[in-house]
């Protein structure tokens, strides 16, 4: 089995207009977008690649919940799709491997950590956002499949940096065929206000 879902050959999908049935056999319209895979594909902490028109995107299921964020790193084109988990009080992160900075999943927002002084000494203080970098895109679930309406820049979309690198075969490739990571298998952990991983 392909370890990755691209455009057109992503299984239990067809490229034709995607259309889904209500259990009572009528048929609807499937949600906006391009169906990426069965939601089957998509068990809890798992995630899906996905090229749509050059761009590559990630689809994770955490805490039940859908995002879809752009695959390649804003900062310097690193693969993110395939960094570590982290909750970040409460706001679920991609770590990207090259310079582990943290993207919320649902926004697109990069976190840091500012620094406080208490006595004198430099400590860990609050984590905060430096706005939206990584472009996330709508997605949706029906009948049993997911659909990505990836949003492209241009037009009357304002840019966000990731646009940059949205399309960058050289760490897009690497996401798209990484192995699919199993559920449970994503490092999960919290980070508090201090900075300090959560180790209870
Ligand atoms: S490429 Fe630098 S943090 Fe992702």
């Amino acid at each position: 089995m392909k370890l990755f879902r691209s455009l057109f050959s992503a299984p239990g999908c067809d490229s034709s207009t995607p259309q889904a049935s209500t259990p009572e056999g009528s048929v609807h319209q499937a949600p906006p977008g391009v169906c990426v895979g069965e939601s089957s594909a998509l068990p809890e902490g798992g995630r899906l690649h996905a090229r749509l028109e050059g761009r590559y995107v990630t689809v994770l299921r955490l805490d039940g919940k859908l995002s879809c964020i752009d695959s390649v790193c804003f900062h310097a084109g690193g693969p993110l799709g395939i960094g570590d988990i982290e909750d970040v009080n409460g706001h679920k992160c991609l770590v990207c491997p090259w310079h582990f900075y943290k993207i919320d999943v649902d926004t697109g927002d990069k976190y840091y950590q500012g620094v406080e002084f208490q006595n004198g000494k430099m400590v860990p203080g609050e984590w905060k956002s430096n706005g939206v970098r990584q472009r996330v895109h709508p997605v949706a679930e029906a009948d049993g499949k997911i659909y990505v309406d990836a949003v492209k820049g241009g037009g009357g979309v304002a840019k966000v940096d990731s646009d940059n690198y949205a399309c960058d075969a050289s760490c897009g490739e690497r996401v798209l065929h990484a192995p699919p990571a199993k559920a449970g298998k994503n490092r999960l952990h919290s980070v508090g206000g201090d900075g300090r991983a959560v180790t209870c």
